[in-house]
């Protein structure tokens, strides 16, 4: 009796495992090979970083990696980008060494001082360049920057949350 329950158990227990692997395995892209031998050396990671703009400017981007070298972006302006045509903003992402990594302008729509709320994908690695800054320094690894047609408008650096 007692080894029927045990039986029972370890069979719902694998089957709960195999549910879960499977549904979490049909997130990344399918090939031949088995999902459950395939994972922990897939590209399957979790960064979450942000971005605050808090003096002149206010706004929040928020970046998220889920796949290496695949970084979702989320944000919103809402002060301080005022006259767009004219000052011709630009929102940039760039390393510590202020090379820039991605340009998100051409997805966000100004709009009233600011922005509408924005997404895009970026071709990023944001496990990488949030680790490549000089802790010893205090230096950011990467900041998120407003550029007008008169130089630099506001800085936020790229935090991990
Ligand atoms: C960013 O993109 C905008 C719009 O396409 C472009 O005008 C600007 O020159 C770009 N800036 C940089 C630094 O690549």
């Amino acid at each position: 009796m007692m080894n029927k329950k045990i039986t029972y158990i370890a069979l719902a227990l694998i089957l709960l495992v195999v549910f879960v692997q499977e549904s979490s395995a049909r997130t990344i892209p399918q090939s031949d090979a088995n999902p459950l031998l395939k994972r922990g050396e897939d590209k399957d990671v979790c960064v979450i970083a942000k971005s605050v703009f808090h003096d002149e400017v206010t706004g929040i981007i928020t970046f998220a990696e889920k796949e290496k070298g695949c970084t979702y972006v989320f944000g919103l302006f809402s002060k301080g980008l005022d006259d767009p045509k004219k000052n011709c903003y630009n929102v940039l992402v760039e390393d510590c060494d202020g090379k820039v990594v991605a340009n998100l302008t051409d997805s966000i729509e100004f709009a009233d001082d600011g922005t509408k709320p924005f997404f895009t994908k970026i071709d990023v690695d944001l496990k990488d360049l949030l680790g490549s800054g000089d802790k010893r320094k205090r230096q950011a690894a990467a900041n998120a920057v407003v550029t007008s047609n008169s130089g630099t408008v506001s800085t936020a650096p790229l935090s991990a949350i």
